[in-house]
């Protein structure tokens, strides 16, 4: 169509010569602005036509005008509501939003009167029948002959708001330089052939549109978890930590809970709370003496503690699970720490990382989260560092009114619930879950006396679904998503102080 009407506009140029574009309209039955697109697209392959804009001043009805074009002006409007017996003028004034107008200009007129003899105003018509001059000359003005109205006549209706000059931008068009009456293709790409053979010289490129909208890249996009998941690393390796490996997701009984001194029938450890293997269900390989000292530890206790009291059964620790907690990477990392050449440093670790639990799933659970977890081995370590360096984890996220609640963990002691104001919500929630590892855990390891290791963990979905403003989880991830989150979110900056 777009090609057609081009070579219309030039065969018509060639056999009529100079013309206005807003003649062409009744020429070709098209929108004005078709025209002027195809103008533009001959413009692109060079001079073909010589165009110059003209202005066209003109006469248009406004919405009120096109109102009284369909209902009759305001004073007709009044005229023909009063009945032969006249009418109140209190109703008249009701009959349309523009009565008042109506009635006065209806009184100028001559067509109606008021009648205050008999105490309230009366209205009565004047004249048998009128003529709505207003109307007609609107009329007029719709079919394009504004000019046929007089100055005086065109001044008032513009006062009254009923008309207004409307612009029209056309262009008068001619033969130009390079005139021809049909368009060459012009090339868009220039290859290696045409600077090879020196044909680049001769053809005819399109122009760049710096105007066009960029293609959205066909790649992939972040999801907000992992947005979210690169902010909190950066705060981890700007305070010195660093990062674990966790690419595990299966894990035996023994480093996820055995390992912590999670007892063997604790109801974490139950086919409800936890995913099993089936295939391979168990784990052989174990440093036996390592694995030893906490049988030892669970049935019998030592270093200071009674232990559990219990017959520790090895078939228990090696079975294989989905990991509920990156903290039986943390426990690896530690007993390798304790074991490595040259002894014990202190470390800084941190990772971030899904961990799986049979959990019922609400708006806010699912099967599997992400963990994010901090651990701190040093000599002599307190609960005063543990609380020191959470706070000071939190104000890089933002986060400055932070609160503990005592809390339990099998691995910890003293444990402690960490809870946020949250400006938005008005309220204290939890954020996550802290303490200091349990020297049933620790000594085990071969870690020394003296060393304490302080820890924490929160989930990196409840952080991020505050940021996005995201409400139900399953919105975030998982089969129902939609995609579009994924694609149009935002990047992601914590305020960090
Ligand atoms: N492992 C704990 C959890 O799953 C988090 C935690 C990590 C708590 C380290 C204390 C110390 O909730």
């Amino acid at each position: 169509m777009q090609l057609e009407l081009t070579e219309q506009i030039l065969k018509y140029v060639d056999e009529n010569g100079k013309v206005d574009t807003l003649d062409l309209v009744p020429v070709f039955g098209v929108d004005h602005q078709k025209i002027v697109g195809a103008l533009k697209s001959i413009e692109a392959n060079g001079e073909l036509l010589k165009t110059e804009q003209v202005l066209h001043k003109n006469w248009g009805l406004s919405d009120e005008g096109k109102e009284v074009l369909a209902k009759g002006s305001h004073e007709a409007v009044v005229f023909n509501a009063v009945p032969s017996e006249g009418i109140a003028q209190s109703d008249l004034m009701k009959v349309s939003p523009n009565a008042k107008v109506g009635f006065s200009k209806a009184m100028a007129q001559g067509w109606i009167s008021v009648d205050k003899s008999i105490g309230k105003p009366v209205v009565k018509r004047k004249v048998e029948s009128i003529t709505d001059t207003v109307q007609e000359h609107l009329q007029q003005v719709d079919a394009g002959q504004a000019s046929a109205l007089n100055d005086t006549a065109r001044a008032d209706y513009r006062k009254r708001k009923l008309l207004q000059e409307i612009v029209v931008k056309s262009f008068i068009i001619s033969k130009g330089a390079e005139f021809a009456t049909s368009l060459q293709k012009l090339e868009a790409d220039l290859t290696t052939d045409m600077l090879a053979s020196g044909l680049w010289n001769t053809l005819k490129f399109k122009p760049y549109n710096l105007d066009a909208l960029g293609t959205v890249p066909d790649a992939g996009y972040l999801h907000p978890l992992l947005k979210v998941r690169t902010e909190f690393r950066n705060i981890f390796l700007e305070m010195g930590f660093a990062e674990m490996p966790t690419n595990n997701f299966v894990e035996s009984s023994f480093w996820n809970f055995d390992a912590l001194f999670q007892p063997q029938q604790h109801p974490a450890r139950d086919a409800h709370d936890t995913f099993f293997l089936t295939t391979p269900s168990k784990s052989h390989k174990f440093p036996e003496n390592y694995l030893n000292r906490v049988k030892e530890v669970h049935s019998n206790g030592g270093y200071g503690s009674q232990g559990y009291k219990y017959d520790w059964k090895l078939e228990e620790a090696q079975k294989n699970l989905l990991r509920t907690h990156t903290t039986a990477v943390s426990a690896r990392m530690l007993y390798k720490l304790a074991n490595q050449e040259g002894g014990f440093v202190p470390v800084k670790y941190f990772s971030i990382d899904r961990v799986f639990r049979n959990e019922t799933l609400d708006a806010t659970h699912l099967a599997e989260f992400h963990q994010v977890e901090g651990v701190v081995a040093d000599r002599n370590l307190t609960l005063g560092d543990l609380i020191g360096v959470i706070a000071e984890f939190f104000k890089k996220l933002g986060i400055t009114q932070i609160e503990f609640k005592p809390a339990y963990n099998p691995y910890t002691e003293p444990s402690m619930e960490i809870f946020c104001f949250h400006p938005g919500l008005k309220k204290w929630i939890e954020v996550g879950n802290s303490g200091m590892f349990r020297k049933e855990m620790l000594r085990p390891m071969g870690l020394p006396d003296d060393v304490n290791v302080i820890a924490w963990g929160l989930s990196l979905e409840r952080p991020t679904m505050i940021k996005y403003g995201i409400n139900n989880i399953r919105d975030l991830i998982g089969p129902k998503i939609d995609l579009r989150i994924i694609q149009s979110n935002p990047i992601c900056r914590l305020e960090k102080s």
